[in-house]
């Protein structure tokens, strides 16, 4: 009989060895491997480095069954092609978009987009869709304009107003767009509210774009801005601004000298610090601190 007390304790530790690391909701592992997460990588002329990441740069690990960023969920690169013409892509609220540059200067963190169907749609692109994204770690800046598209209008009808007919687009476009008839692009100024009411009513799909608003405000003088050069102010593309998150445990982590890890529902997952150590399941970061608020009771 006491020849089989010692291997209680053994299986115990072989349980949870085995199953701690699996169990719901898990936390990362406590180490990773940090040739993942690359310091900086070129992808044609555009920089990643953090917060933005390589797409590819988590899903090869196979010591975690969740999947972890190596930087904010949503700033997640993929890097079409190689060498110089190889070009970073970004998904937002499920569109593609080119990235053209990204600045890290902290007096101007932002990021230039160009929506993908601008630029495989040929010099008369059509939109399909707005820019959507989450504000929690992308916001609009005060360099954009909304361009308005005004689809399928009047298929069925011979009243278009008269005024309207300088803005109506005439090209064909690359591919089909809904409802036939004609289109029509109206920057801000020539918004005027009942027109444009009116117009929205006789048209299948009403698209609102972000471009450049030194770019459009040249080009929309032009004679031949309905006839194609609207499609050179899409693909001149959009700035967004990121920002470093200011809540949670990722500001410590980051000082520290961390990257925050975050899951795919965008919640703090944990800290990689450059040594190959996750601060944060253990309540530290990557200067051995902790990061967790301190207990009410403790002195
Ligand atoms: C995010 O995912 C984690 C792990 O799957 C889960 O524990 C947590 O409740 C989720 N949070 C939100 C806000 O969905
Ligand atoms: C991880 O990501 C891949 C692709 O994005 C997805 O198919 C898979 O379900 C994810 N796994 C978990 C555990 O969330
Ligand atoms: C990730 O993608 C980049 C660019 O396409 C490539 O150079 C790198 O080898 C890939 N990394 C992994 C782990 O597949
Ligand atoms: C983005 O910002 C510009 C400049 O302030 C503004 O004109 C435009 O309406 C904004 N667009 C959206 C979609 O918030
Ligand atoms: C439109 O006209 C401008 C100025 O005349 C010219 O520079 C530009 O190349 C033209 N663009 C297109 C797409 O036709």
């Amino acid at each position: 009989m006491a020849a089989h007390l010692p291997r209680l304790p053994f299986l115990l530790f072989v349980f949870l060895a085995v199953h701690v690391p699996t169990s719901h909701g898990s936390p990362l592992p406590t180490t990773y491997d940090s040739s993942m997460c690359l310091e900086s990588f070129w992808c044609g002329s555009v920089e990643i480095r953090y917060p933005f990441y390589l797409a590819n740069a988590t899903k090869a690990t196979s010591d975690y069954n969740g999947n972890y960023s190596c930087g904010y969920t949503d700033l997640e690169i993929s890097c079409l092609g190689e060498g110089p013409s190889a070009s970073p892509v970004i998904r937002l609220s499920g569109e593609t978009y080119t990235v053209q540059d990204i600045s890290y200067d902290s007096d101007n963190y932002k990021v230039t987009l160009v929506d993908r169907d601008v630029l495989v749609g040929g010099s008369c692109p059509a939109v399909r869709h707005g820019v959507t994204f989450d504000g929690m770690w992308l916001h609009n800046t005060s360099s954009n304009d909304d361009l308005t598209f005004y689809f399928g209008c009047y298929s069925g009808g011979p009243r278009m107003p008269a005024g309207l007919h300088k803005y109506q687009i005439d090209c064909n476009f690359e591919s089909p767009v809904p409802g036939g008839g004609v289109a029509f692009v109206l920057t801000p100024d020539d918004h005027d509210k009942a027109q444009e009411h009116d117009l929205a009513a006789d048209c299948h799909k009403v698209v609102s774009v972000l471009v450049k608003n030194e770019v459009l405000e040249v080009a929309r003088t032009w004679t031949n801005f309905t006839s194609g050069a609207y499609g050179y102010v899409l693909k001149q593309g959009f700035e967004l601004g990121w920002s470093p998150i200011e809540t949670g445990p990722c500001p410590q982590c980051e000082e520290s000298g961390g990257k925050c890890a975050y899951r795919q529902n965008k919640t703090f997952l944990g800290c990689l610090c450059s040594d190959g150590k996750v601060g944060y399941p253990d309540g530290t970061d990557c200067s051995g601190a902790s990061t967790a608020p301190a207990p009410a009771h403790a002195s």
